[in-house]
């Protein structure tokens, strides 16, 4: 596998690295003995992601979704032969590309937290066939959404901070109108129990006109409220994973207004028990944490206080990774018992 060039510059020297943790999560998940020995190899002076695999057509669509993935060749001898990469994606790819922010989640980084949470959770053989469901209970400004969007599947989201779900809802129905692809779009007041909580925006899109006239279509619904309120705005047990950048305790941590104020663990320790509650059965949650502020071994503790199970086998545990001097981000990846 030939790792994408703006993996390099993400992760600087480590791309290769996370790159064979992703290509692990599979073979200990949905390719068990189909695929092994994953490593950095140089060949002819360029580094690769290689490894040992018999892959049939379904095999290699599960391949082609890895969050790095440039191109795939199949080794003969000292030749490489190229192998067709089908992957999930049924947008165009500026969807995730095209809002710039300060806070914004890297997109590659989305696509590995998303592929890894799913990968662990009990819809990971329906991944490349049905329409999950998936929620970032602390969306920002959607990155985690519109991944899942690209992938075919519905997205929820929550965040507290007002302009960054009113960014969100001006940029979806935009770029939708740009592509024309047929949709529906709309704000409204979000309430429970008769108290306004804030605002949501939810939205109902499909891939083409047929996709649209068959009623094939992808949801998108995010509510601005205190993540606290997850239970109470989403159904319980309706999500298959929960994934979410967690504040890092660095610049969105010292951003005014009282919701921002928690301390990145308390953070979790406070929400996680509702967004377990949203999960469901067999569901994963899948945490992006920034260990000098929320340490592996804490975010563990706090999974499992909510009666989840923390996934933490070899390839599970080679995700962590520097971001800069103030951030040494890991993922952190828990299932719901069925
Ligand atoms: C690391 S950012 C997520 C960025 C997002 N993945 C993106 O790419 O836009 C964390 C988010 O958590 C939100 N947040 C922090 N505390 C919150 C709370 N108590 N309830 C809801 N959202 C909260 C912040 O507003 C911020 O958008």
């Amino acid at each position: 596998m030939l790792v994408s060039p703006s993996a390099n510059r993400v992760y600087a020297r480590t791309a290769s690295a996370l790159t064979v943790a992703e290509v692990g999560v599979l073979a200990e998940t949905v390719l068990p003995g189909r695929l092994a020995d994953p490593r950095i190899e140089e060949i002819a002076g360029i580094g690769y992601v290689t490894f040992a695999g018999d892959l049939d057509d379904a095999a290699r669509a599960q391949v082609a979704n890895v969050s790095t993935a440039l191109a795939l060749f199949e080794r003969e001898g000292d030749l490489l032969r190229p192998v067709v990469l089908r992957r999930l994606d049924c947008l165009d790819d500026d969807l995730l590309t095209i809002l710039k922010y300060q806070g914004k989640t890297n997109e590659l980084f989305t696509k590995l937290l998303l592929n890894v949470t799913v990968l662990a959770s009990g819809s990971a053989g329906r991944m490349l066939s049905d329409r999950l469901h998936v929620l970032d209970p602390l969306c920002g400004r959607g990155t985690t959404l519109n991944q899942a969007l690209m992938y075919g599947w519905h997205a929820a989201g929550v965040d507290v901070d007002e302009r960054d779900v009113e960014a969100y809802a001006a940029f979806l129905p935009r770029w939708l109108k740009d592509k024309r692809l047929k949709h529906t779009a709309g704000t409204s007041r979000l309430r429970r129990d008769g108290r306004t909580l804030g605002r949501r925006f939810d939205a109902e899109l499909a891939v083409d006109k047929a996709a649209w006239a068959a009623g094939d279509t992808m949801t998108v619904s995010v509510a601005q409220a205190d993540t606290l309120e997850t239970p109470t705005i989403f159904r319980s047990g309706s999500v298959d994973v929960v994934v979410t950048d967690a504040p890092y305790g660095v610049q969105h941590g010292s951003r005014s207004g009282g919701a921002l104020h928690r301390s990145p663990l308390d953070l979790l320790a406070a929400a996680v028990p509702g967004w377990a509650t949203v999960l469901r059965p067999g569901g994963a949650i899948g945490i992006a944490v920034n260990v000098r502020t929320s340490p592996r071994a804490d975010t563990c503790a706090l999974l499992a206080d909510s009666g989840l199970e923390p996934v933490d086998t070899p390839a599970y545990r080679g995700f962590e990774h520097r971001v800069d001097q103030a951030i040494e981000r890991d993922i952190v990846v828990a299932t719901k018992p069925e």
